[in-house]
């Protein structure tokens, strides 16, 4: 079952949050984290003799990690105009490395994504669900992945959102038409109901969970906290539509899955044999 928020109403702005993280937040200990976190769900020591596809780069972290970790060729692009300068920043910070593009472009265009080939790594983390189209943009996503390559994605998932999707609908709903303080106060109603439980002796657990956020993939308790809230369009997907869908579609097998967290993640590759390249 798939949730779908209301596409034709606007969007969140995902890059002034990425501006902020990096801003406030970048560290070389988030990026090595980032590469970490890359690397061990890819079951790779490296990522030589792969190219990198970074389909809604955000910061631009993982687009650096993938950079940190010897891709051969990275190709970064975002919708939103200061995901694709933040993740400039950090291409920059890495010494503007001729092997790694980045630019602004849909996943919704389809010329746009044909026009970049195909790669042996296409990684799209949180954002194909941002679409307004999720399973249009999923398939666009996979016919850039080629033979014998790997698809990681991540989506919010149908099955482990608590109250229920429409819940969180609503408040992102509400979100998105408030102003700063208004956005502010639902911030703090989030802490308040979800971080601590309603509870203010949980405030400890919560003190060390926010310590512990950037171990996860070097992001920041606070900027999650606000994708969460606003991140719009929205939708939820099911994790085994997910897999039927790309299994009936393109023959991907799934490789690996890690559940139980708001975003599935998911690991796929393609079947097809990996073309010899020409001496
Ligand atoms: C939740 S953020 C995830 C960023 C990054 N992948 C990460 O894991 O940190 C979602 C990103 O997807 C981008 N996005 C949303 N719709 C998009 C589209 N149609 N094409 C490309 N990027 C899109 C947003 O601008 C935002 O930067």
């Amino acid at each position: 079952m798939t949730f779908t928020g209301n596409p034709s109403s606007n969007r969140y702005e995902f890059g002034a949050n990425w501006a902020s993280f990096v801003d406030k937040h970048y560290s070389t200990e988030r990026r090595q984290v980032a590469a970490d976190k890359l690397l061990s769900f890819l079951g790779k020591q490296s990522l030589e003799g792969m190219d990198f596809l970074d389909i809604g780069s955000g910061s631009g972290l993982h687009s650096l990690a993938a950079f940190d970790a010897k891709a051969d060729r990275i190709h970064s692009f975002d919708f939103d105009p200061l995901s694709v300068s933040t993740t400039g920043r950090l291409r920059k910070l890495a010494g503007d490395p001729p092997n790694w593009a980045v630019e602004r472009g849909d996943v919704l265009d389809a010329d746009y994504l044909e026009a970049l080939g195909t790669w042996s790594l296409v990684y799209s983390w949180g954002v194909l669900h941002h679409t307004g189209a999720m399973w249009q943009a999923i398939e666009n996503a996979a016919r850039r992945v080629g033979p014998g390559g790997l698809f990681f994605i991540a989506l919010y998932s149908s099955n482990v959102v608590t109250p229920s999707a429409q819940f969180w609908l609503n408040v992102k709903r509400r979100y998105n038409a408030a102003n700063p303080r208004q956005r502010r106060w639902i911030q703090c109603w989030y802490i308040w109901r979800f971080g601590l439980g309603r509870n203010p002796l949980r405030l400890p657990m919560l003190l060390k969970q926010i310590r512990e956020k950037k171990k996860g993939r070097g992001m920041s308790y606070m900027t999650d906290v606000r994708d969460w809230l606003g991140g719009w369009p929205m939708e939820f997907a099911d994790d085994q539509a997910v897999i039927d869908f790309l299994k009936q579609r393109f023959d991907f097998e799934i490789v690996r899955i890690s559940t139980g967290e708001a975003c599935t993640e998911f690991l796929f590759q393609n079947p097809g044999k990996v073309q010899s390249k020409p001496n």
